[in-house]
Formats: C-alpha cells, structure tokens, sequence
C-alpha cells in the first residue's frame, strides 16, 4: 500500500509542549546481542503506543548483516497491529490520539525505504554522520555519499507522499575521528533540511557532550541559520550527561527530544557507547517542569520494567526504578495484615503481605510465598524468635498445594548473621540441654526447608555467616547481588559449622567446603556462580527483587508435583548414590509419574495436541480455589 497524503508536521500535530519521539524499539533494540522474538517487539509497541507517545520509531530497514537484531523488520512491518496502526493514522479522521501518532522507520537507503513504502509506512527516517570514520563504519560510505544517499530518499519518499527525519550522527566526536568540528555538524544539518526533512536530530551517538556544549554547538547552528523548531536533540547517555544535555537544548529553545524506555540503546558501530536518555527520565523532569509531554509517567514506568524484564538486563531509567521503588514502599511500611498494599514489581508480580511478625513478613503472589528476614538491625541473626517462625512458616506451607514456590530474603544490608550469638541469648558455653535444644531447632528448620515439596529460592541480598549460609543453601536455589559473600565464620570463633555443613559441603562440594571453612575467609557470589551453586548474580541489591520476580515467573513451566518429584530424584542422587535406595525411590517416583490422574494427564495431552504448554500457576490456583481458600 503507498501513501498519498502529506502529513502534517509533527510540532502541529500534537498539543504536548515537548515532543518525545520514542526510538526504544529502533535505537534501544538494535545493539542487543540476543535474539528478541519478534512478538516481544510487537507487544513493546503495543504497550509503549499506551502510554500517550506520540511518535515510536518502530524499526529500521537496514543490512540484516549490519543490525542482525532488526533482520525481522519486514515481518514487523507486515504484522498486523502495526498495518492497523498505520491504516488508522491514515483516516484523517480519527481520534486525536491515533490521527497523531506518529510510526517513523529508519531507512539507509533506497532499498530500505521501498521496503518502507511497500509495507504502507507514512514516515522514515534518514541518518548521515558529520563525521567520515563513523559514517564508513556505519553506513559503508563517505559523508558526502550519505548524503547523497539521504537525498535521493528523502525526495523519493517525499514524491511518495512521506514525511521525513533527518538524523546527524556524532555531533560531538566520532569513536575512530575524534572531536567533531561544528562546520562538520552544520554542513550536514543543511542539507538534510534542504533535501526536505522537517527536522533533524542531533545524535550525540557516543554520549560524550555535556550540557556546555551542548550549548556552545547550538548558538553555533541558530548562529548559521538553523532555528530550533528544526531541530531534535537525541543524546546517548554514555558518561552520565543525556538528561543534562535534553534539559540545556530545551533551555536553548527546542522542544523535540529522542529517547528509549528503560534507557535501552546504543549503536554497535560506536563502541561502549551506552543507551539513549531514559524516556521515563525526560518525562519526570519535563512534567516537574510543567511542562506536558502527553505521556503517561506511570504507564511508561511499568513499560520499561516489563522491557528490562524481557531483556534480562537491569532498567537504566533512574526515574523508573525510583518510582518503582516508591510504589513498593507503602506496603513494606504496612503493620497490619489489613493495611497491606499490593507491592508492584517489575517482573508483574504484585506481593500481598500476608503476614507480619518482629522478624518476618510473608508475603504472596498467586502460587509464590517470599518471607523476608526483617530484622536488620540485628543483621537477621537466626534468632530463637525467628527459627521458630521459619519452621512453623516451612511446616504449614509443606501441605499447602496452592503454593508451589517459596522465596527468602532479607531487609536490610545483611541477608542472614547466623546463628544469634549476642550477650545474654547465645547458646555457647551454657549447659548440654541448652545446646541440645539449639542443635534441634537449627537442624530442624534446615531440614524443613530441604525437604519442602516446593521450589525454595534463596534471594541473598547481601552478606551472610555460618548459619545464615546454611539457610541459603538449604533451599533448592539461589540468587544473589553481587555485594553478597558467604563465610564459614565459626573455626574464627572456636566452632565449627555443624547443622550447616550437610547442606553446604551437598551444594559447595567437598574441596571448596573444606577450604571455606578453614579459611573462615568470605566466599563471593562469583566464586560461588562459577561452581554453579548460586544461579544469577545481579549487579546489587535492587536489582534483587525483579531478579527474584523473573526467576519465579520463569519456573511456571514447570508443574508443581513434578519439580517436587525431581527434588525427590536430587535427593536420592546425593543420599544413596548407586544404591539400593536410589533405585528403589527412582521407581516409586517413576510410577508416581505414570498415574493416569497425574500432572501428566494435562502436561502430555497439550504436548500431543501440540497446544500451548500449560500454564501450571493458572492450574494450581484454580484447583486451590475449587479447593478452598488457603490459610495463606
Ligand atoms: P553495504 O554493504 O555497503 O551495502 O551496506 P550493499 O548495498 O552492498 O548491501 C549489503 C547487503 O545488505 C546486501 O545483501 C543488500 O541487499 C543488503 P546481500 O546481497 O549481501 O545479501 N541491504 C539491505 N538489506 C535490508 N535493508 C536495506 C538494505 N540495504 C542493503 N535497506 C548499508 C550499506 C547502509 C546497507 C549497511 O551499512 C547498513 O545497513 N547500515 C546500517 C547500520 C545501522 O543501522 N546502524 C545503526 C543506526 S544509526 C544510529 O544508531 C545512530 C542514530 O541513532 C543517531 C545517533 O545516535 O547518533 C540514528
Ligand atoms: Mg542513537
């Protein structure tokens, strides 16, 4: 389908008073090196089209061999919600909201714009560096041949009846050039408009300029004849400046800025070059301003969490994780059961606190249960208290079949001191009844969380000793920030690290263990992610809880029953390996599976109709709530 109508200018098509043209989908996507499914590309759109913006750069049609990422720019141009889209902003009629979204394409060339064309695009976009070591890097071409090649585009595409961005790249330096004369800049602006562009935006590609020069390059372009309202500001936020640098060009007089959810981006031809200015950033700063941007800050905050989510990586936007984090708040302030608001995460789970004590909330999210040591101040030492509610917590829970996983975590900087060894409660050196008694409550509530039917996820924010190490290591899984060490701390203190060791030398393997333990010396969550017995390290302990979320949300492809019977297999495979006992429980567990009224029934009948695999929360809440309602 060709587009025949020339549409208006952008600056007149919406009232907002900043222009913020969303290039996450484009320019955030581009430099990932992992395939992302086409369909998470199309729901990115689909979500970042709600939140009010009012225009997505939705691809580009480049060299499948140049952006390997966005080879499947036709089939997302084909797609069907994105032809609806574009039909709609074609009837000049419809509603303000759809008549002024804008769904612009980057293009390189002739080739990429006929493609463009063919799938009805209204809108592409050109890209030319104003420097040549880029510009040969990049494009495989001088600057005056980019520019050429920007020509032809930009007037077939006009003839056509499309609007067309101009972009110039590395406004400020070029990775291989270095400083980029302004001359350079200003030539290729030029001709980008006289070709017929209606804007071009300043690319800061390498995410080097501040605010200074920003300025300096602007008064040097308003000097030589370029207004404002023909220009963009597009900056990468490589040393920390994007945000800065969007503010001084608004301060300078333009109102039209780039930037990506999340602050996903970058470009692989400019090395370390990081991600665009966060777009939930420029939105709470211009907002504050008073300055409407028609963008739903909240709406667009859960769009970058849900994209980082996707990408596994943490979210950029400072703003995003600060409103996140503040959304979370009241409920982790929440004292009573009946107080208790839903804690929003990243990864979509929404936590209900069930329950709260002096040293743990609980708290649920459909089939998942995360209890938090909540006594920081005490570095959420194992105290008496405190063992006592885990295990009654792990003993209630262990015939609660609407819960299949169990997470814990702690608040504060420590995830667990151990065992509580303060004056006056430590259980050293008094009499054989009292040692006794702290012996069986430790192995008891170590042996309830081993041998919990459920998925146990250990979600360690921080540093933990003796006990504290069992208690992690105790559970079927771990995750960790990177701030976390793991120290066998009891030979330091004349003790040895008794309950504990069954799990850890299980988990760590003998060799490792025994040096731990000797050295008394912290382990790292590195070291511990090499040997494999923690899974993921996130970068702190922020980053923790959407990790924790993404974690369990991953594990629903696994029915319930099952993953409890592979715990089972795990057991038998470290108790008795080779032995009687192993083959006997192999068969039990083998038979268990065969049942004709077990999880197989639903698992394998999907498989053979080749239908979508179940969804194993949805079943286990469903057959709960025919069930009753559980206690938790
Ligand atoms: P080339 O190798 O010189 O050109 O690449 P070619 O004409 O010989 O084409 C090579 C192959 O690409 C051929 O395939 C063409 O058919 C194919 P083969 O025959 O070898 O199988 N090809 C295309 N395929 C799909 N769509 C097309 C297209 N054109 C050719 N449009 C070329 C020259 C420009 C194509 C290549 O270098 C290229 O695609 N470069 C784009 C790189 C890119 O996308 N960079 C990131 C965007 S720029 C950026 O991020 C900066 C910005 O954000 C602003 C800022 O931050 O400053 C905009
Ligand atoms: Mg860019």
């Amino acid at each position: 389908m060709r587009a025949s109508r020339i549409l208006s200018s952008p600056a007149t098509a919406r009232a907002a008073a900043v222009r913020i043209v969303e290039v996450g989908p484009r320019d955030g996507l581009q430099n990932v090196k992992k395939t992302i499914p086409l369909t998470t590309k199309l729901e990115l759109i689909s979500r970042l089209r709600q939140t009010g913006l009012g225009a997505i750069e939705i691809t580009s049609v480049v060299s499948p061999r140049a952006i390997p990422q966005l080879a499947d720019c036709r089939a997302l141009l084909a797609d069907e919600s994105i032809q609806t889209q574009i039909r709609q902003n074609d009837s000049s009629g419809s509603s303000p909201n759809t008549n002024s979204l804008r769904l612009p394409v980057l293009v390189p060339n002739l080739k990429g714009l006929e493609i463009a064309l063919q799938n009805g695009v209204r809108e592409v976009a050109v890209f030319v560096s104003a420097t040549e070591g880029f510009s040969k890097a990049n494009i495989n071409a001088t600057v005056d041949q980019g520019l050429a090649r920007a020509r032809e585009v930009t007037q077939r595409a006009t003839s056509a009846g499309l609007v067309v961005r101009g972009y110039v790249s590395c406004i400020f330096a070029d990775p291989f050039d270095g400083p980029t004369p302004q001359s350079a800049v200003l030539k290729v602006v030029r001709v980008l408009l006289d070709v017929g562009c209606y804007e071009v935006s300043l690319g800061d590609t390498l995410g080097v300029g501040s605010p200074a020069d920003v300025k300096n390059l602007l008064e040097y372009l308003f000097a030589n004849g370029i207004g404002p309202s023909k220009l963009a500001g597009h900056f990468h936020d490589t040393y920390g400046q994007a945000v800065a640098n969007v503010w001084q060009a608004y301060r300078c007089g333009l109102r039209a800025f780039d930037s990506s959810v999340g602050g996903l981006g970058g470009c692989p031809f400019a090395p370390g070059a990081k991600g665009n200015a966060a777009t939930e950033d420029l939105v709470y700063m211009f907002e504050r301003a008073g300055c409407d941007t028609g963008v739903d800050l909240e709406k667009l905050v859960e769009v970058g969490n849900w994209i980082s989510a996707q990408l596994d990586k943490p979210n950029e936007s400072r703003a995003g994780v600060a409103l996140t984090a503040k959304k979370a708040l009241p409920s982790l302030k929440a004292k009573t059961v009946g107080q208790a608001r839903d804690i929003a995460s990243s990864a979509g789970l929404t936590w209900k606190l069930v329950s709260e004590t002096e040293s743990l909330r609980v708290y649920r999210s459909g089939v998942n249960l995360k209890v938090v040591l909540n006594q920081p101040k005490k570095g959420n030492a194992l105290t008496v208290a405190m063992i006592h509610e885990l295990t009654r917590l792990f003993r209630e829970t262990k015939s609660n079949r609407s819960i299949s996983r169990v997470a814990i975590t702690s608040e504060g900087r420590y995830f667990c001191a151990g065992m509580d060894l303060g004056k006056g409660t430590s259980p050293v050196a008094q009499s054989q009844q009292v040692s006794d008694a702290q012996y069986e409550r430790l192995a008891t509530l170590f042996r309830a969380i081993d041998t919990a039917p459920q998925v146990t996820v250990a979600a360690i924010n921080g540093p933990a000793f003796g006990g504290g190490v069992g208690l992690a290591f105790a559970c079927d899984v771990r995750i960790a920030s990177s701030s976390t060490t793991m120290t066998l701390s009891e030979a330091k203190l004349g003790l040895c690290p008794a309950t504990i060791s069954k799990y850890v030398v299980r988990e760590w393997g003998l060799p490792f263990t025994r040096e731990a333990m000797l050295s008394a010396r912290p382990v790292t969550a590195a070291e511990l992610h090499s040997l494999g017995c923690v899974t993921k390290v996130v970068a702190d302990a922020e980053e923790l809880s959407p990790a924790l979320d993404r974690y369990l949300t991953q594990l629903k492809i696994s029915a319930p029953e099952a993953s409890s019977m592979c715990k089972q297999l795990i057991k038998l495979g470290w108790t008795n390996p080779g032995g009687p006992e192993q083959e006997q429980g192999i068969k039990q567990l083998f038979d268990r599976m065969m049942r004709p009224d077990g999880e197989a029934s639903i698992g394998l009948k999907a498989f053979q109709e080749t239908r979508r695999p179940p969804d194993w929360d949805e079943i286990t809440m469903s057959r709960s709530a025919a069930t009753g309602k559980p206690k938790l």
